[in-house]
C-alpha cells in the first residue's frame, strides 16, 4: 500500500506555492472555471472527463470525488491557480497510486496554456510528493498524440517514452498511450533532445539539451 499524505484523514490538503502558481485544495468558487476546462475539446479528446461536462459534474468532482479520494489515499488531487488572482488554472494531481509509485495527472485550461502555469504546477507537485510519499517513481500517461502533454513530461525530466498500443481506458474504450517515467534522483529536466515535432508555427526542430 502506498503511504497516506500527512492530513489525509482530514482532508487537509497542503499549500504549495511558488509565488506564481498555487496548488490549493478544489473549492466551490472553481466549479464554473473547472467546469469550462473540462468541456474544452482537447480535455475531451485526450483525457478521461465525460463528454458534454457541466457545472453539476464540477460540483461532483469538487465536493465528492477528490475529498472521498484524497482520504482514502486513492488520488491526490490540486487546485492549481494564479498566486496572485486565485483564478483557476487547472487541476494536477497524483492518481494510480500503488506500492512507491503514482501517476501524474493534469487539466489545464485554454487560458493556462502557454503560460508556463501546468510546468510550475507539475514541478510545485514532484518536489512536495517525491519525499511526501516515499515516491520512487512517477509516471506520466498520454494518449497518443497528445504532443502538448508529451513535451510537457519531457520538460520536467520524464524520460524513455513507450508507446503501448490500447494500454489507457478512456470512456470505456482502449486506447495508444505513451508512457514516461521519472525516478526519484532523476533530473527535473530534459535529458535527451527534443524527439517530437517542432512547436507549431515554429520554424524548426529544437535541439535542447
Ligand atoms: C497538456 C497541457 C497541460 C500542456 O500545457 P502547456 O505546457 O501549457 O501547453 P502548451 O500549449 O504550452 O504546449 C506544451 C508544448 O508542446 C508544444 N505543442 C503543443 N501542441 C503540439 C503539437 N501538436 N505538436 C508539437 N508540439 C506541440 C507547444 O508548442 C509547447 O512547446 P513550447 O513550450 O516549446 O512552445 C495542456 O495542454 C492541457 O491541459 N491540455 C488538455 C488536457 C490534457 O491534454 N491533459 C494532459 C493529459 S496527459
Amino acid at each position: 500500500m502506498p503511504a497516506l499524505l500527512a492530513g489525509a484523514e482530514h482532508y487537509d490538503v497542503p499549500v504549495l506555492d511558488d509565488g506564481t502558481v498555487r496548488l490549493r485544495r478544489l473549492e466551490p468558487r472553481d466549479v464554473p472555471q473547472l467546469a469550462l476546462n473540462c468541456a474544452d475539446p482537447a480535455a475531451a479528446e485526450f483525457t478521461t472527463v465525460p463528454l458534454g461536462y457541466t457545472e453539476d459534474d464540477a460540483r461532483w468532482y469538487v465536493g465528492q470525488f477528490v475529498p472521498e479520494a484524497w482520504r482514502a489515499g486513492r488520488e491526490y488531487n490540486w487546485a492549481a491557480v494564479d498566486a496572485a488572482t486565485d483564478r483557476l488554472w487547472g487541476t494536477v494531481g497524483l492518481n494510480a497510486l500503488r506500492g512507491t509509485t503514482a501517476d501524474v495527472g493534469l487539466n489545464f485550461g485554454p487560458h493556462a496554456r502557454g503560460t508556463g502555469a501546468a510546468e510550475a504546477a507539475c514541478r510545485l507537485l514532484l518536489d512536495h510528493a517525491f519525499p511526501a510519499l516515499g515516491l520512487t517513481y512517477a509516471y506520466w500517461m498520454a494518449k497518443v498524440p497528445n504532443w502538448a502533454s508529451r513535451k510537457l513530461a519531457w520538460k520536467l525530466g520524464f524520460r524513455s517514452p513507450v508507446r503501448i498500443d490500447g494500454f489507457m481506458e478512456q470512456r470505456g474504450a482502449s486506447v495508444d498511450a505513451w508512457i514516461l517515467t521519472l525516478a526519484a534522483g532523476d533530473p527535473r529536466t530534459p535529458t535527451t533532445a527534443w524527439d517530437g515535432p517542432p512547436a507549431p508555427g515554429s520554424a524548426g526542430p529544437e535541439r535542447r539539451p
